[in-house]
């Protein structure tokens, strides 16, 4: 098994949040300029709220979408109100951290931090190779949980999980520990080679899909499985797709390389 955890994060895939940084620096400057102007006799209290409604309608005509409105509205007002509550800022830090350790790859590499379901697990069950000692890694395994319900199914598998965020990491190698046939590991599955796999299963976002297809195609093994749960690969028909049936109604894309 290769996995490394030195590669940089994707290129080309630039998180919104900069933008969105973007935005409220500028709205916090010109705003703080206005109210120092005193231009408009506002009370004080109100110039969150305006700062967050300049945001909120900058953001959208910059093409963030409609969701990025009520949080860049309500950003400044709600810092406000919190620091008025007197909380630590040492638990602001803290909350922050937990956040990063968790679902630092929504930030670096725009993929959350989601678990397959169990019907999922049951339907990729299915597509498995039946000859023994076959092998599939989960790009970006998250805390394993897949891995450890095909592995629980299949011991005569191989598992592979590879993960960039270091909680659902620790957590995913910790059940790997009493799990045969798993194996996780830290790193950026990027830098994966995945020419070993007979079965490459990705349950990610629609960012990375175009260059996870070319990756796969470059580097998997003619015959071999990608599979992908709810994201497509635009372009590119899948040879199969089935409808998983779970709660968020969930679609397997697979494709033979
Ligand atoms: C939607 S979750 C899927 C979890 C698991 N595969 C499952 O199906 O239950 C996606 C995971 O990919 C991880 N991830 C995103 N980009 C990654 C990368 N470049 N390398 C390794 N892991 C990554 C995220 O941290 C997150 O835990």
């Amino acid at each position: 098994m290769r996995c490394h955890a030195d590669a940089l994060p994707m290129p080309g895939m630039r998180s919104p949040l900069w933008i969105v940084g973007a935005i409220h620096l500028f709205c916090t400057a010109a705003c703080g300029f206005a109210a120092g102007a005193a231009w408009w006799p506002l009370p004080q209290a109100a110039w969150p709220w305006v700062e967050g409604l300049c945001a909120a309608t900058i953001g959208r005509a910059s093409g963030l979408p409609w969701w990025w409105m009520p949080i860049n509205l309500l950003f400044f007002p709600a810092g406000n109100a919190l620091l008025g509550a007197g909380i630590s800022p040492l638990m602001f830090l803290g909350i922050f951290c937990v956040l990063l350790l968790v679902n630092g790859a929504a930030w670096f590499q725009r993929v959350p931090l989601f678990l397959s379901s169990n019907q999922a697990a049951a339907l990729v069950l299915t597509l498995l190779p039946q000859r023994k000692g076959f092998r599939l890694i989960d790009l970006g395994c998250g805390t394993a949980s897949l891995l450890m319900n095909l592995a629980r199914a299949r011991p005569d598998g191989q598992f592979t999980g590879v993960e960039l965020a270091p909680l659902p990491f620790l957590w995913g190698r910790w059940g790997a520990c009493r799990q045969r046939g798993v194996n996780v590991c830290w790193g950026d599955f990027w830098s994966t080679d995945l020419t070993d796999y007979d079965v490459v299963y990705a349950y990610l976002s629609p960012v990375p899909m175009t260059s996870l297809w070319e990756k796969a195609r470059r580097e998997m093994r003619p015959g071999s499985l990608f599979v992908s749960n709810s994201f497509s690969v635009p372009g590119v028909p899948p040879a199969r797709a089935f409808d998983v049936g779970d709660r968020v109604c969930s679609k397997l894309y697979v494709w033979r390389m």
